[in-house]
């Protein structure tokens, strides 16, 4: 009896569904010879090969994520009337959760920013809320987006990740501050993914039944606490387990310890907007708590894991324009820049028909037209593939007033946001460091951000970020530069610091 016999039941079969030959023998003229081209499954198998990978994302490439759950347990039919929020609905989601900077096989544990990306599979369609655990971001531009990633990412030379670069970008763009004193405090190493914070960071619009409009900005608090590493135990954690995050949370779920957490909002009566003493579309801001507070909506269970990593994880495609009834965008122009952004990647990275893929595919009946393309594979049969049409197939022809839209008007202007009173770029930066952080997490900050700048930043920028540090907050700022010229002068640095 061969190996092939004794697996007989159970045997392999090629793509196109006849038995296949062997998995582990080519076809050679005798047992030394060469290999013949007609043996089509070895061909196959190897051209498939070629192509089993897909572009990772750019950015966020590493990361894993689940299924789950939310219930709506609280009742906010008076300021949106999306199906998913009303009160008792309960909706089936996936979550995703990230680095930004790290390619695809990059250790969890590096500091960084972490995505949080939510799709919920309403019966309105799919709703997409794509977030970090922290509630601001670096940049209030879009057009700023990608030479952040890139002064993120790789030299062009040595194909190492660079300091400099990094404080070089951040502080010729000092609305970096506050993300920044984010990134550098704890935020910016979570012990696990199920301890941290989630936020949609953007304001976005929500629409009651009879048409009233409020501003949201959207908070998910860790049920099971925040907690951290400390740079030594996240440094140790990414030689000996590079994918810790990942591991954490599949192992948490399949031995049934399901995260969650709970969602409330900050809402903002629509015409607030236009007299609110910062810009409340700046995605470098908060709205502090004592104006706007906060608003409980319920709960995010995750409880399945993917049964296929690639299927359900890898192919996942999130998008901010993905909104649905009684949910809208807003003026943010990073949140703008978003809505487009996304799903071209993904026609890019996955291909033209990714929202065909199950996991991406919406719980509800599809009527688009968008048309054939790369492996189609849903189709109306011979409906009619324009619109209007006078067979059957429905169409959509909105007109008048945008329901979920706002005012603009004005000339074409290339420009920053206008100032309102309290637009200032340090001031909520300082706040987080002397309100929020304690004694302990500034001394933190200090040795993180000094450690940071001592590792290979030097010059003009180095003294830049004495600068910015300074702003932020004049203690901590003087703390930095102090342990940065002694460090310097100990010989850590590499680099000059100017007297
Ligand atoms: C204009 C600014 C931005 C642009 C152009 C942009 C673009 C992108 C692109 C192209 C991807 C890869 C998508 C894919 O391949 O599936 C991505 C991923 C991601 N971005 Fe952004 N991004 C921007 C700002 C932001 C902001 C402000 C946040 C958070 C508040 C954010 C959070 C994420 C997350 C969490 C992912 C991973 C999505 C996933 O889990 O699949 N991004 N971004």
């Amino acid at each position: 009896m061969n190996a092939r016999d004794s697996k007989q039941d159970a045997r392999s079969t090629t793509a196109s569904g006849a038995p296949a030959p062997s998995d582990r023998n080519s076809l050679t003229i005798g047992p030394d010879g060469p290999i013949l081209l007609h043996d089509v499954h070895f061909l196959e198998q190897m051209a498939h090969f070629n192509r089993e990978k897909v572009p990772e994302r750019q950015p966020h490439a590493k990361g894993s994520g689940a299924f789950g759950v939310f219930e709506t347990t609280h009742d906010l039919s008076a300021y949106t009337k999306a199906a998913l929020f009303q009160q008792g609905v309960r909706t089936e989601m996936l979550a995703r959760f990230s680095t930004v900077a790290g390619e695809a096989g990059s250790p969890d544990t590096w500091r960084d920013v972490r995505g949080f990306s939510l799709k919920f599979y309403t019966s309105e369609g799919n709703y997409d809320l794509v977030g970090n655990n922290t509630p601001v971001f670096f940049v209030r531009d879009p057009m700023k987006f990608p030479h952040f990633i890139r002064s993120q990412k790789r030299l062009p030379d040595s194909g190492l990740r660079d300091n400099h670069m990094q404080w070089d970008f951040w502080t010729l763009n000092p609305e970096t501050a506050h993300q920044v004193t984010y990134l550098m405090g704890e935020r910016g190493l979570p012990r696990t993914w199920r301890q941290m914070n989630g936020y949609g960071s953007h304001t976005y619009l929500w629409i009651n039944r009879t048409g009233e409009k409020f501003w949201v900005k959207y908070h998910f608090h860790t049920r099971q606490g925040m907690a951290f590493f400390s740079n030594a135990e996240a440094a140790a954690m990414a030689g000996n387990d590079a994918d810790f995050h990942r591991r954490d949370l599949f192992e948490a779920i399949r031995r049934g310890d399901y995260p969650s957490w709970t969602m409330s909002v900050q809402v903002m009566p629509y015409a607030d907007a236009r007299t609110y003493h910062i810009n409340p579309f700046d995605l470098t801001k908060v709205w502090p708590h004592r104006d706007y507070p906060l608003i409980e909506v319920g709960t995010m269970t995750l409880d399945r894991n993917p049964e296929n990593f690639f299927a359900e994880i890898e192919q996942a495609a999130f998008s901010p324009g993905n909104t649905v009834p009684g949910i809208g965008l807003s003026p943010d122009k990073m949140l703008l820049g978003r809505a487009f952004a996304y799903a071209d990647a993904q026609r890019n990275r996955i291909g033209a028909n990714f929202h065909q893929l199950p996991v991406n595919r919406p719980k509800v009946p599809v009527n688009t037209y968008q048309f054939d393309g790369h492996m189609a594979f849903e189709h109306r049969g011979n409906a009619p593939t324009y619109a209007p049409n006078s067979g059957e197939r429905g169409w959509s022809d909105a007109t008048g007033t945008v329901e979920d839209g706002w005012e603009a008007d004005g000339a074409m202007v290339r420009s920053a946001y206008t100032l309102r009173a309290d637009d200032d770029d340090f001031a909520q930066a300082g706040n987080l460091v002397r309100e929020v952080f304690d004694d302990r997490q500034r001394a933190a900050l200090v040795e993180q951000v000094a450690g940071s700048l001592l590792a290979g930043v030097h010059s003009e920028v180095l003294e830049r970020a004495f600068e910015y540090w300074n702003h932020i907050d004049a203690e901590v700022g003087r703390r930095i530069e102090e342990e940065v010229r002694a460090g310097t002068l100990n010989g850590i640095a590499g680099g000059a610091v100017t007297a």
